[in-house]
């Protein structure tokens, strides 16, 4: 989807979640705070959540509108927000303690070059986040984006998290209203 796209989506839409995704606020709570980006932040959930643990947290979206409505939540002033292509924005490498990638969905090989630029910003022992949905969703699961050309899975994910000392890489169940959606997961930390 392009950028217009997605603020028509958002203007559409008010606030699709206003807290933390559960599985990403428990990786994450126990990590001490530094510098992070959230790319592809939408509404900023997570990085305003990150920001009142003390974060410095970049989120970047090309949707303005997405961006705007994290712009008027509590807190908004301890995030910058940054209106970029995730496919072009960067940042100076070695220079992040986390980057966090939750819900973004590209072709397949625009979402391994970017995973591999991201690895590339964190410091030495700086953590990367992905979660998203994981292709089998689309017949085990529900909800989400129904193309599998853009969609997650392990096997995906396994050349990114070759770069990285992994925690989790795994297929997850997360419940929703409507029943089990699968997500998939890659937490690891960049090699000191
Ligand atoms: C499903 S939302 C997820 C938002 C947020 N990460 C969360 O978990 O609440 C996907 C977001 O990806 C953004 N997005 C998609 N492609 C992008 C790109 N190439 N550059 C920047 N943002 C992008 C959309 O604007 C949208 O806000």
């Amino acid at each position: 989807m392009r950028a217009e796209d997605w603020d028509q989506r958002y203007a559409e839409q008010a606030q699709w979640s206003s807290g933390p995704n559960e599985l990403v606020a428990e990786l994450l709570a126990g990590l001490p705070p530094g510098a992070a980006v959230d790319l592809a932040a939408g509404e900023g959930r997570h990085a305003l959540w990150l920001a009142e643990r003390g974060w410095r947290v970049t989120a970047v979206d090309f949707s303005d509108v997405g961006l705007d409505r994290g712009r008027a939540r509590p807190g908004a002033d301890r995030v910058d927000w940054v209106t970029a292509d995730v496919r072009t924005w960067t940042a100076a490498p070695g220079s992040l303690d986390l980057v966090l990638v939750a819900y973004l969905h590209l072709p397949v090989q625009e979402m391994a070059d970017l995973l591999t630029r991201a690895v590339g910003l964190l410091r030495p022992g700086g953590s990367l986040l992905v979660l998203g949905h994981d292709v089998a969703n689309l017949h085990e699961g529900v909800g989400g984006p129904q193309d599998p050309e853009i969609l997650h899975s392990v096997g995906r994910l396994e050349p990114v998290a070759r770069l990285l000392d992994v925690d989790r890489l795994a297929q997850v169940r997360r419940p929703t209203p409507h029943g089990i959606a699968l997500d998939a997961l890659l937490l690891g930390r960049r090699p000191a």
